[in-house]
């Protein structure tokens, strides 16, 4: 190989993706490359990418048109490689689209990322005409869950502290897959089964972060909450990950994403109020606040399911913050029924929500049974109607800070001024940023209290007290 051999990683998607690319970089490192932050520079060039709305697709097609002459033009021996959730669903599609790429890699193949790459620049610098690959070792049908399981197991401890994003935060995957079936929803299909990875993997994964650093963790899965592997005939679910990581002592923090809303027990509420190492936060989607679209999603709760549920929460645990997504102008939507969904906007107090506009996705069940039949403009305005709801909402909790002291874990700079000085910015155990202005860096990496002076709907604005 080439010693100098260098790739870029393009990276669009949820969590799940970020930490694909964070563990893809380290295993190319690892194999000797180099990563690089601009495409100008690159031999290889990845996209990691994300089929959950149109838009997420087509902004990847684009960036590939957009590298079709690379090859000709700058880069003969250059490498092409799709990764991610649209490789997965879109297959031999992308290379009838884009036939300058090089390989497609599902994300159940992640382990053979590194030499497949090595394989490319070997062939390509000795001059073969290197054939076109797909890697695509998940497949619902044809009931590989182990190979999968194999390759995530073999794939998620490549962790390399050089390639993280933040050097005291990490993300770590407890489960993969999805068996939800939501009838809007891709990702069942593209990420395969729902399975959880051992408490053993995930506890050795965690000491490792902690020894290199982390101070901050989040255990992510599509339905975290339902975390659930079998050791010595019990059952060890979510709650008892908990208690097992908080005994970690270089670990600070502990977070977790994303919940089902039907999975939210009494005994993992409890975990979070009595641990105190895990942060009162709860992201919760709900989608809709009506029965009826509830049932066309095959959402598996009522609305009062879902608002006893969030009763419980802010019964349980104090100071806690609730977060929530939502699907506007999904198949059918009537006023009545987008009303009952600006109606739970209104009820859950939520300390943020992320709303998005429906979009079809071939080959859910949605795409089958239903009719995209909400226009766009009407799509548009009730995504605008209950954003307008949530900031007021946003403002008017963080407003409640005003006055108050908040740990936070300083994250990094947000700003820098003219004088040399900077804005720091860091974040609550309950998920709300602090933004405030120091001399100089030192206190990133470091968990401080701070006096909330101001506040707007998303951000906080604090002085620091203390440091710890
Ligand atoms: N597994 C997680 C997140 C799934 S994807 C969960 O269930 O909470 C993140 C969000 O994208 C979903 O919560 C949903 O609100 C949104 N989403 C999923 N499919 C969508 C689609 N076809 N159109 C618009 N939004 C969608
Ligand atoms: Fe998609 Fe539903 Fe699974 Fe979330 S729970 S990933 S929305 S199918
Ligand atoms: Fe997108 Fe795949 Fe995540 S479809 S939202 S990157 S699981």
């Amino acid at each position: 190989m080439n010693p100098s051999s260098s790739f870029y990683i393009e990276t669009v998607g949820c969590q799940m993706n970020v930490l694909d690319s964070e563990i893809a970089a380290a295993s190319l490192v690892r194999a000797g490359l180099k990563q690089v932050d601009d495409t100008k520079q690159a031999d290889v060039i990845l996209f990691n990418t994300c089929s959950i709305r149109q838009h997420a697709e087509d902004k990847i097609y684009s960036a590939l048109g957009r590298l079709k002459h690379w090859k000709t033009d700058v880069k003969p021996s250059g490498v092409i490689g799709v990764m991610g959730c649209m490789a997965q669903k879109d297959q031999g599609l992308i290379f009838r689209r884009a036939p300058f790429v090089d390989f497609i890699l599902g994300p159940g193949s992640l382990d053979e990322l590194a030499k497949t790459v090595l394989r490319f620049i070997e062939e390509k610098n000795s001059g073969c005409a290197a054939e076109p690959v797909m890697l695509l070792g998940l497949n619902r049908c044809s009931n590989r869950n182990v190979d999968v399981a194999e390759s995530f197991r073999l794939f998620d401890p490549l962790r390399l502290s050089e390639v993280r994003p933040n050097p005291y935060q990490a993300m770590v995957r407890i489960m993969f897959g999805c068996d939800k079936f939501c009838t809007y929803c891709i990702v069942p299909s593209v990420r395969g089964p729902e399975q959880s990875r051992p408490p053993k993997d995930i506890i050795d994964e965690v000491k490792i972060l902690a020894g290199q650093g982390v101070k901050e963790i989040t255990l992510i899965g599509q339905t975290v909450n339902f975390y659930n592997y079998n050791e010595d005939g019990k059952t060890v679910h979510l709650t008892d990950l908990l208690y097992r990581l908080s005994e970690i002592d270089e670990l600070r923090r502990i977070r977790f994403v994303s919940n089902y809303p039907t999975g939210i027990t009494d005994d993992l509420l409890q975990a979070v109020r009595d641990l105190p190492k895990v942060m009162e936060h709860i992201h919760v989607p709900a989608q809709s606040g009506s029965d009826s679209v509830l049932k066309r999603m095959k959402r598996q709760y009522t609305l009062s399911e879902y608002k006893e549920m969030l009763d419980r929460i802010y019964e349980t645990i104090p100071n806690v913050s609730v977060t929530s997504d939502f699907i506007v102008g999904f198949c059918g939507e009537t006023d009545d029924e987008f009303e009952a969904t600006a109606d739970l906007v209104r009820y859950g107090r939520f300390k943020n929500s992320f709303i998005f506009k429906f979009s079809e996705r071939p080959g859910t069940k949605a795409a089958e049974l239903y009719t995209d039949d909400v226009s766009d403009e009407v799509k548009r305005l009730r995504n605008n109607a209950l954003l307008d709801i949530q900031n007021g909402t946003s403002l008017e909790l963080n407003r409640q800070f005003i006055g108050q002291m908040k740990t936070i874990l300083v994250e990094g700079v947000s700003k820098r001024y003219d004088d040399g000085t900077v804005q720091l910015s860091g974040r609550t155990p309950c998920d709300r940023i602090v933004v405030f202005d120091s001399p100089d860096e030192t206190p990133v990496g470091k968990i401080l209290d701070s006096v909330i002076e101001n506040a707007a709907p998303f951000t906080l604005f604090g002085d620091i007290k203390s440091g710890g």
